[in-house]
């Protein structure tokens, strides 16, 4: 596969290896392999779109002796997980035991995204502005506290609810509907044990990034989420239906503005707890009518985002993870291209709540000839034969650049529209906020 030579004299050529099988992680392979410093590329478990750009080995996300066993075997040099599940039960600390760098926080510092209420803390003790909160592990104590407090008030379950704990409650009865399903139906299983009730935040919200190093942070950039499943963000909220970037609403300015009162104090705050963090950091942030406030942390890319991020980047990935893990982010500096990107998501029939799966997808040959467009492979599985077919919610993230939005957005949809799926969906409005 990809052999590359060493290029910069004294560095050696780097055996990397990424976990996942998503969009993000195809994204993060995309952009590896096109480091000169790669020597090879693999993918746990990977999926048809990554093997096009990295060896794919059948290891699950969770399988934890068995990524360890194979990164020593393989004499690996750098492990970039990309999705949160692993990071949270510790896959970086398993690593590092065993003498291999991760590009990741440890199972203590990833409890910016695996616990609500460590997160509040850090907030708190750091002056970060956020909504105001109170934490329950009674249900009766929760529901007089919303019956007090009154609606819209926002119910969200302690720990790690796969993006589905958190309910914005217009109405009393809904928030209280909430921690029946939460606390008394344990519908999240042991992330229910609690509940963090929240201050209703109102205005539009942006993804902030930033790569960190455990003292220093360096912006990767923001992007705009779509969450709901369908077109006016209408329906049920998803995993992320498309993303775009740059955000007008949230220039330069605000950016770096923002990454000065919420991602820098945290990083901080962390260092400060014995717990610095390393790795993506992620802000999800609400611009309100008296600034950037926190909604959450998340403690890797996310899943639109990290195309769009990628697509604009234009320095080596490769060697910023690694300046990351070597703690030298201080004097780093990442380079930008001017254009827009834009990120369609195409989900499966279904999707949220039901997807279809086993579908075949065919035209993405086609879809790949628009020019400045990446198909970035989500859920799919292919046949001996290369059909490859649908083996998930999120299927596919249709990714391209352009000279502004409504360039990007254009040839972003004349990709999907190269795609022969009868099966499949996706919302036909992402980027409305900035273009209508
Ligand atoms: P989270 O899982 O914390 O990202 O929450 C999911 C979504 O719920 C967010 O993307 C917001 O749209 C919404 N949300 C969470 N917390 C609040 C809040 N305090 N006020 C308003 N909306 C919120
Ligand atoms: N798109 C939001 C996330 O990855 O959490």
């Amino acid at each position: 596969m990809l052999q590359r030579a060493r290029t910069e004299p004294g560095v050696s050529a780097m055996r990397v290896l990424t976990i996942g099988s998503g969009g993000r992680e195809h994204a993060l392979c995309w952009a590896i392999a096109a480091s000169p410093m790669l020597e090879k590329l693999w993918c746990a478990p990977g999926n048809p779109g990554i093997a096009a750009v990295a060896e794919c080995v059948p290891i699950g996300v969770m399988d934890f002796p068995a990524l360890v066993a194979f990164a020593v075997e393989n004499k690996v040099d750098l492990v970039v997980p990309g999705p949160e599940a692993p990071l949270v039960a510790g896959i970086t600390d398993a690593m590092t035991a065993a003498g291999i760098t991760c590009c990741g926080p440890t199972m203590a510092a990833a409890q910016l995204e695996g616990s609500k209420t460590f997160t509040k803390e850090i907030a708190d003790a750091a002056g970060i502005p956020t909504a105001k909160w109170e934490r329950f592990e009674d249900a009766a104590a929760a529901r007089e506290f919303v019956r007090r407090r009154g609606a819209p008030i926002v119910v969200k379950a302690d720990g790690l609810a796969a993006g589905k704990g958190v309910t914005v409650a217009a109405t009393e009865e809904e928030a209280l509907a909430a921690i029946d399903a939460i606390m008394d139906r344990r519908v999240f299983g042991e992330a229910g044990a609690a509940v963090v009730i929240e201050e209703c935040l109102v205005g539009e919200e942006v993804s902030l990034f930033a790569l960190c190093d455990g003292t220093s942070a360096i912006l990767l950039g923001s992007a705009q989420d779509h969450k709901r499943v369908g077109d006016g963000d209408t329906g049920p909220n998803t995993g992320g239906m498309g993303a775009y970037a740059p955000v007008p609403s949230f220039p330069p300015e605000a950016e770096r503005d923002a990454f000065d009162r919420i991602v820098r104090p945290a990083l901080a705050e962390m260092a400060r707890r014995g717990m610095p963090f390393r790795g993506v950091l992620f802000a999800g942030l609400m611009l309100t009518a008296d600034g950037p406030k926190l909604i959450e942390y998340n403690v890797r890319f996310g899943d639109p985002e990290c195309q769009i991020l990628l697509s604009r980047l234009r320095s080596d990935l490769l060697i910023a993870l690694q300046a990351a893990c070597d703690g030298e982010l201080d004097y780093f500096d990442l380079r930008f291209h001017d254009e827009a990107a834009v990120a369609v998501v195409m989900a499966a029939r279904g999707y949220p709540e039901a997807p279809e799966s086993g579908s075949a997808i065919r035209g993405l040959d086609r879809a790949s000839e628009v020019p400045e467009t990446q198909v970035f492979h989500a859920g799919t599985v292919a046949d001996a034969d290369g059909t490859v077919r649908a083996a998930g919610g999120r299927v596919l993230t249709v990714c391209a650049t352009g000279a502004d939005l409504q360039a990007a957005r254009d040839r972003a949809y004349a990709a999907v529209d190269a795609i022969d799926w009868p099966e499949g969906f996706c919302r036909r409005d992402i980027g409305w906020r900035a273009l209508g």
